[in-house]
């Protein structure tokens, strides 16, 4: 709600303010008497349409109603997505848990935010994430859109105290001003800022991995190892259950016994629907791009991939709500092991990666939108 009450006091400052230019406009006309009258500023509001490219092997991206992608908006959201401002100390920014040169990661087991503040759970790539469905560990938000104000009031990230004083921060910044004037009639609204930030994110896709040109009849893209262990991943160690191609998801949640063994667990799911069931259960990520975004699981608490092989391998770690699928043991050699750790690793990496701001393109960089 505050969101709205937010969004109707900027309309009504922003008329105000236009009342008052054009009132100042009136003043010059009657000093200069029949002067030319001074130039009132505008911006010129566009609604470029963008088109993501997509990559080979990844589905179609459908585009929010509410929030179609324009040039103009995934501008304005870059700039948001970087800017340290927006943290209440003006330390932190979006980028500083989800850092492009990290694979829009932190790289460390959670995210740390102001003051070196330590959250609780692990920070997951924003690559790819306009394929996600629920956001977060436990899918709390619904949409890109709904998920911005969590980090920015969360006071272990960027722990500003309220809408309010977001928008204040976006007011101090003439550039804001041009930018969110540019991309939406009604100017710097709450609302306009997470429309722009996920905008932005849509943009970031990668695939033509590997695996994508081996489905599409390359059968040399991938080593026997790795074909060795795709064949793993569909069969016997029924990996594929969960993670379904072809973004390696199942849109679903499931208790693996991640961190169920500790004092206090993190209840996951638990969290947003308080029954029984759904203790311990945490949304099945995406295994593209995995190699580059370690460590794993919503704690961090697993470093390498052949360590999470070899959690499914003996069954996942025992808990009352434990998943069926998990309830068997795998019994891989440990050749098998290594055989779909490279089939992830290899098979699963892309090559075409984007945006990468930095100019720090893997190969050729797609849907990296305007570059300023
Ligand atoms: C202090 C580190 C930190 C900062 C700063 C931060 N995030 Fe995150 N982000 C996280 C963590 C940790 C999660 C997972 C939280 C959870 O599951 O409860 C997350 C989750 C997300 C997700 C959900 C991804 C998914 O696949 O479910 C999105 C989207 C996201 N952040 C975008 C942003 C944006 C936009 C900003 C800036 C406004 C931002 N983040 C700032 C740490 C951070
Ligand atoms: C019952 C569903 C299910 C099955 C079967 C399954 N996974 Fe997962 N996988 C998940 C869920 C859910 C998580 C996140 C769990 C958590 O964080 O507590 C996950 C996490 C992972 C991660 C870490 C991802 C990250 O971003 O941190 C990897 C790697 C992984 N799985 C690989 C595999 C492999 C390889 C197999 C087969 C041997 C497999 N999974 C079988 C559901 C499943």
């Amino acid at each position: 709600m505050i969101f709205f009450e937010t969004r109707f006091n900027l309309i009504s400052r922003k008329s105000f303010a236009a009342t008052l230019l054009v009132l100042g406009g009136l003043t010059l006309i009657c000093l200069s008497a029949c002067e030319p009258v001074a130039e009132i500023k505008t911006y010129q509001h566009s609604e470029t349409p963008f088109q993501a490219k997509i990559p080979k092997g990844l589905p179609a991206m459908s585009q929010s109603d509410d929030n179609p992608m324009t040039v103009e908006k995934i501008k304005l959201g870059r700039k948001l997505f970087f800017d340290k401002n927006l943290s209440v100390d003006r330390t932190v920014s979006c980028a500083s848990c989800h850092d492009p040169e990290k694979f829009w990661t932190n790289g460390k087991q959670y995210g740390v935010g102001v003051g070196d503040r330590r959250g609780t759970r692990n920070v997951p790539t924003l690559s790819n994430v306009a394929y996600q469905r629920q956001f977060f560990w436990d899918g709390r938000a619904g949409s890109l859109e709904t998920q911005v104000m969590g980090p920015l009031l969360n006071k272990n990230e960027m722990a500003m105290p309220s809408n309010e004083a977001v928008l204040e921060r976006l007011l101090e910044d003439p550039e804001y001003e041009r930018l969110f004037g540019e991309a939406f009639v009604d100017g710097i609204t709450i609302i306009n800022m997470a429309y722009a930030l996920a905008s932005f994110e849509r943009t970031i896709v990668a695939g033509n991995a590997p695996y994508d040109r081996y489905m599409a009849g390359d059968k040399t893209a991938m080593s026997k190892a790795a074909i060795r262990g795709l064949k793993l991943f569909n069969g016997r160690a029924r990996c594929n259950k969960c993670h379904l191609p072809p973004m390696f998801i199942d849109y679903s949640f499931h208790n693996l016994g991640v961190g169920m063994d500790q004092k206090n667990p993190d209840l996951g799911r638990y969290h947003v629907f308080k029954t029984e069931s759904s203790r311990g259960r945490f949304r099945t990520p995406s295994l593209r791009d995995i190699a580059r975004t370690a460590p794993y699981m919503h704690d961090g608490s697993v470093k390498t991939l052949l360590e999470t092989v070899e959690l499914y391998d003996k069954g996942g770690i025992a808990n009352s709500h434990l998943s069926d699928v998990l309830r068997r043991k795998l019994r891989l050699s440990d050749q098998e092991k290594k055989d779909i750790v490279t089939f992830m690793k290899e098979g699963l990496t892309s090559d075409t990666v984007g945006p990468v701001p930095t100019g720090q393109s893997e190969k050729r960089p797609v849907g990296t939108g305007p570059t300023k």
